[in-house]
């Protein structure tokens, strides 16, 4: 009954997709629980380079499953998009995708509200992605939501779609002035969204509880991360989902006891696509030579990411909230050449005071500066090595403090984009 998770250890773009790729060549089953398109997971291996927003980046390994959990908010013409996509690309997804009864829809209005939001916050944006998570999630919480069920049986649908559009078009126009949303073009989209989805919508959880009864291995694909986490992360510059642990339960509707391993994914250093407040933030050269370097733009957005040092504090909070039973760390390659490096290890504020912790509100947060421990940096390249001893030892060194800040293994560490670009220290999943 081994299931085995892989979440966002910072604030998301930490490289899961990579990471999930390779190691989904042990997996049976690959799953989504938790976000939407508002991720966007690279993966780059000989079949060339995907990136993926609702499918799990599992998909690539033939023998897997694919599975969209009830915790995912799924656009509908994205998910098409990509299933087109991948079939156009040749790779056989016949039955190895099932999408959840249970999971919600992101409907138009999502993503107008989204944006409409977002402009009447002001100075105060959260720079949400504008796909319409917040408001899909609202719903959900609401009661007003739209299943992928509902898809399968429209008649039944469209009256109840008829009141939940006429509150939302009230919203959209009494409260932000924008304008409405058409009922005749949502009425056509969702039959022609039940005409091409129905196959793929099933019973996920159940496919998923039996997959473990019979002992096969299932790994859980985090999206997003810890600190943009609803409940755990900088509120209200969050996401609107918990991709914390907890959500892969709930979103997957497995129970935790099936949790054999739990794998934080740390980038080498930090980023944060977004506002809200990120303490070892960059605002110099070095981030900008990094952001460079690492090509540090979002995926799902093309935002330009800020960047930082790592933040240890981050990092051991995020620990404390996941239970991580081991860490992988990604991007080393990108600090080969700095002179030096530095590690956040700890917060203090203008007037003095040492925070041991990282503060639950944000305006503590924001408060807060980095003290940093500096660490020599290496010359020669980390870039695509694959064993540990070949590391320089300055970057070893680097990997070792981190594992001892974090208390936590590294097992994994990533040292370019490439499915092969890995030094696998200790095998995630057992064999
Ligand atoms: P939303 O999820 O689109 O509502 O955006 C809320 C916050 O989460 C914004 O700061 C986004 O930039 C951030 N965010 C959402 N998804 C991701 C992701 O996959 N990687 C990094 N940041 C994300």
């Amino acid at each position: 009954m081994p299931a085995y998770a892989v979440l966002g250890a910072q604030w998301g773009d930490e490289g899961k997709g990579k990471i999930v790729d390779f190691l989904a060549r042990d997996a049976n089953i690959v799953a989504r629980f938790a976000g939407g398109n508002n991720a966007g997971h690279t993966v780059v291996n000989d079949q060339g380079t995907f990136g993926f927003h609702l499918i799990p980046c599992g998909v690539l390994w033939p023998q897997t499953l694919n599975l969209i959990g009830n915790g995912v908010v799924v656009d509908p013409d994205i998910l098409l998009q990509e299933i087109d996509e991948l079939r156009e690309r040749g790779i056989d997804i016949a039955d190895r995708i099932i999408l959840s009864e249970r999971a919600h829809l992101i409907m138009p209005w999502h993503v107008r509200l989204d944006e409409l939001a977002e402009i009447s916050r002001g100075e105060r944006a959260i720079g949400t992605t504008g796909k319409g998570i917040g408001p899909a999630y609202s719903d959900k919480a609401a009661r007003t939501g739209v299943r992928a069920a509902d898809l399968l049986d429209i008649e039944a649908l469209l009256p109840r779609l008829d009141d939940i559009l006429e509150y939302n078009n009230a919203v959209i126009t009494k409260v932000f002035d924008g304008e409405a949303i058409d009922r005749d073009e949502v009425f056509e989209k969702c039959r022609q969204w039940g005409e091409r989805l129905a196959r793929y919508i099933g019973p996920v959880e159940k496919i998923a509880n039996q997959a473990l009864a019979a002992g096969q291995h299932v790994l859980l694909e985090g999206a997003q991360g810890v600190l943009l986490d609803l409940d755990h992360g900088t509120y209200p510059f969050v996401t609107s989902s918990n991709p914390t642990i907890g959500g892969a339960s709930v979103g997957m509707g497995i129970s935790p006891t099936h949790l054999t391993g739990i794998t934080g994914v740390f980038k080498a250093y930090s980023t944060r696509v977004g506002s809200g407040p990120l303490p070892s933030e960059l605002m110099d050269e070095t981030g900008e030579t990094i952001r460079n370097l690492a090509q540090e733009f979002g995926t799902t957005t093309g935002r330009p990411r800020r960047v930082g040092w790592f933040d240890a504090v981050a990092a051991k909070y995020s620990a404390l909230i996941n239970g991580y039973t081991s860490a992988v760390l990604t991007r080393l390659d990108v600090l080969d050449g700095f002179e030096s490096v530095k590690i956040c290890t700890g917060y203090v504020t203008d007037d003095g005071e040492e925070i041991p912790d990282f503060p639950g509100g944000v305006a503590a947060l924001e408060k807060c500066r980095p003290v940093y421990e500096v660490v020599p940096g290496w010359d020669e390249p980390t870039a695509s090595v694959r064993r540990l001893e070949d590391l320089p030892a300055e970057a070893r060194a680097y990997v070792d403090r981190i594992q001892e800040l974090i208390d936590c293994p590294i097992d994994v560490i990533s040292t370019g984009p490439h499915r092969d670009e890995t030094i696998l220290v200790r095998a995630l999943i057992d064999a």
